[in-house]
């Protein structure tokens, strides 16, 4: 097992990396939250294969043991569903001592954070994510949160976990699409901060991909480390999180012209091409390096390019981003592989060019 540590100045909690579930009874007589009543928030695709085998590990434990699954996917990511968190919770006797268990993907880690950041004022929380995506990004940093009228993540706050317990081998039941949206958020860690953890993704992409579990636990562990020293540094994303959006300014843009068709990470993927570029006529990085990470995407099976988009659309929208402010554009440049900045004098010409690369 490897053991992280993230310190935001307020609070400093640990990340487990485990390829099994084996310690983490000891997880929470460490935090020194035994003997508590917990309740598990997972969804319905989750519940079946892990929430038992959990709920038998902490059984004898805790005063109360109960579990809640809300229907899979992003559509349930609302206030209606906390709501309905909040009367089981009462139901079911949570206090301000209880603990609650987030287990599943990001959908269920930013659920069940936004409900222990509110329910009576805050309650512990843990956060077990089973996604690569949730593994390498959502489950680290303590953004919480829900959509709203169809605004993605419009309701949340910042809340941190008490730990973080990540157990590899649940990525064997994740269907590969999903494994690769959680690979393009990873391999962008490289890209933001460090150049040796993208030459391992370029050395190991074979293992990678078979989910070799020691080169996942690599994978997870690195992005963990380089996630978590960024937000320590800059908790609430005032000046260096905001490199974590490498690739999300044209990212996201696709991702709602898409209408949420394509995943996150399959969003990210395209837009990280089209930051490299972006990068390349800054003079920054080489025509190599793009054709190297487009490479490395397309072996992941993620998307390099898009059909049928409209340049415009997709420049026109980058202005509802929740990054520009202002009506300035923020784009998240390279300075060099392993080093960027987020830099707001881009150009409508410079960022065309950079979407034309992606757009077939
Ligand atoms: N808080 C943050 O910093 C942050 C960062 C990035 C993304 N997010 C959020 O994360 C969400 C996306 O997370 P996600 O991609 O994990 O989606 P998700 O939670 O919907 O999981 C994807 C799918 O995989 C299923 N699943 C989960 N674990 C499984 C397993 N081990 N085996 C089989 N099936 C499994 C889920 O039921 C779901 O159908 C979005 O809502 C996004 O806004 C948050
Ligand atoms: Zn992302």
């Amino acid at each position: 097992m490897k053991i992280l540590s993230v310190d935001t100045g307020i609070k400093k909690y640990p990340i487990y990396i485990d390829s099994s579930y084996g310690s983490l009874l000891s997880a929470f007589e460490e935090a020194g939250l035994t003997g508590r009543s917990v309740c598990i928030i997972t969804d319905t695709n989750v519940e079946p294969i892990y929430a038992d085998e959990i709920t038998a590990l902490l059984e004898g434990h805790f005063t109360r043991i109960s579990r809640y699954a809300f229907k899979a996917g992003e559509n349930s990511k609302n206030l209606s569903t906390i709501s309905d968190f909040y009367k089981f919770f009462i139901d079911n006797h949570l206090d301000r001592k209880s603990v609650l268990i987030a287990l599943g993907g990001g959908v269920a880690g930013d659920m069940c954070g936004f409900a222990a950041a509110t329910y009576m004022r805050g309650i512990s929380f843990v956060q077990l994510p089973t996604t690569l995506l949730a593994q390498v990004d959502s489950s680290v940093g303590g953004k919480t949160g829900v959509d709203f009228l169809g605004n993605k993540n419009m309701v949340g706050a910042f809340y941190q976990p008490d730990f973080v317990y990540i157990n590899t081998s649940t990525l064997n039941t994740l269907p590969y699409r999903e494994v690769a949206a959680g690979l393009a958020e990873a391999v962008k860690h490289g890209y933001i901060r460090d150049k040796s953890y993208l030459d391992f993704f370029l050395e190991n992409r074979e293992k990678i991909k078979a989910l070799d579990s020691g080169a996942l636990a690599e994978v997870v562990y690195g992005s963990c480390r380089i996630k978590s020293d960024v937000v320590s540094r800059d908790e609430k994303e005032t000046g260096l999180r905001e490199i974590l959006n490498f690739g999300h300014t044209f990212g996201h843009s696709i991702e709602t012209l898409s209408d949420f068709k394509m995943l996150h990470g399959e969003c990210v993927a395209v837009g990280m091409l089209a930051a490299l570029c972006f990068s390349h006529s800054r003079g920054t990085v080489s025509s190599e390096d793009i054709q190297r990470c487009r490479e490395l995407l397309e072996y992941f099976e993620l998307p390099v390019g898009i059909h049928d988009f409209d340049i415009s659309a997709i420049y026109a929208q980058m202005f509802n981003d929740k990054k520009t402010k202002n009506g300035v554009i923020s784009i998240v440049v390279l300075r060099s592989i392993g080093d960027a900045y987020s830099d707001k004098t881009a150009g409508e010409a410079e960022i065309k060019a950079a979407l034309e690369y992606i757009c077939k």
